[in-house]
């Protein structure tokens, strides 16, 4: 049985110990937080172990999964590096720390970094994973084997890609929140009550990628197939083209990833 322990018992230590437990996975999860709330809701809903400080017991675990803060996790690692077995993964899911800082501060080659996003707390979410220069096959399968339980996955071969990850399915639920919001208020201008207006923008997006995904056809033929010539759907496309919809998505996830190459600096 895998020997797993959270390092942070946040929002996303919990989408992650909720999919453990979801998916059947014969695991022994132990959470490290600070507050005392949040490892009793882990251990209730999960069994989690309760940990309040680092010491002896990370020397059983067979995965570490690192899930602070960016800002607090040079820190949790010095911590965590004096207990660390040799045999042990080490799977970070902070955004922007390099893997190589990483294996300096915790004191092992063992690092597998995952990029999750929110929707994991659904269990629909999307990791992006990169092994780490002296990661083993070993880590590679037990980090996959841990994400999986919260959605897709895919790996990247350079570790820049991440950002990627970041400026797409990181932050993308933010961008399509957005746009529900705007689609929302829209409708709302128009006429309809709040309620319809959320379940008509929440709807759109659900089917469309629901069709989207069994379709398997490319974004711009569904959307083309949708369209009749002179018809309702091409006027409010014309729209969103005269109102540059295209030039803004791509500056935001220019600026994204700029931000995430920034931030990396900072923790390298
Ligand atoms: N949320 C997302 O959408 C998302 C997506 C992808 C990746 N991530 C990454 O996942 C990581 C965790 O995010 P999160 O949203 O789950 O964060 P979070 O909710 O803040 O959880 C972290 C928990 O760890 C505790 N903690 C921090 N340092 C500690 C220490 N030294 N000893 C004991 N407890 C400590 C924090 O307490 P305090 O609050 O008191 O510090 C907090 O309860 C972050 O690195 C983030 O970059 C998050």
């Amino acid at each position: 049985m895998l020997k797993i322990g959270f390092l942070g018992g946040g929002n996303m230590a919990r989408a992650i110990a909720g999919g453990l437990a979801a998916g059947g996975m014969e695991v022994e999860v132990s959470v490290l937080d600070r507050h005392p709330e949040k490892l009793e809701v882990l251990a209730k809903a999960y069994g989690a172990q309760p940990q309040t400080s680092v010491g002896p017991w990370i020397s059983a675990l067979d995965l570490v999964v690192l899930a602070v803060k960016p800002q607090g996790l040079k820190e949790m690692c010095e911590a965590a590096a004096d207990f660390l077995s040799p045999s042990a993964t080490v799977l970070s899911i902070a955004a922007a720390v390099p893997a190589a800082s990483i294996a300096r501060w915790i004191k092992t080659p063992r690092v597998v970094r995952a990029l999750p996003n929110t929707p994991a707390m659904a269990g629909k979410g999307f990791t992006g994973l990169f092994a780490g220069d002296n990661a083993t096959e070993e880590d590679r399968q037990r980090a996959e084997a841990v994400m999986q339980c919260v959605g897709e996955l895919r790996w990247v071969i350079r570790e820049s890609d991440l950002h990627l990850v970041t400026a797409g399915p990181g932050s993308g639920p933010a961008y399509v929140f957005l746009f529900m919001e705007a689609l929302a208020d829209a409708l709302q201008d128009e006429g309809l009550d709040a309620a319809a207006a959320r379940e008509f923008a929440l709807s759109t997006v659900e089917g469309a990628a629901a069709l989207a995904r069994q379709s398997g056809e490319a974004f711009s033929v569904l959307r083309e197939n949708v369209t009749s010539k002179g018809g309702t759907t091409a006027k409010a496309l014309e729209a969103f083209e005269a109102h540059g919809l295209r030039g803004a998505v791509k500056a935001a996830v220019e600026a994204c990833r700029a931000r995430s190459e920034e931030m990396s600096k900072l923790f390298s």
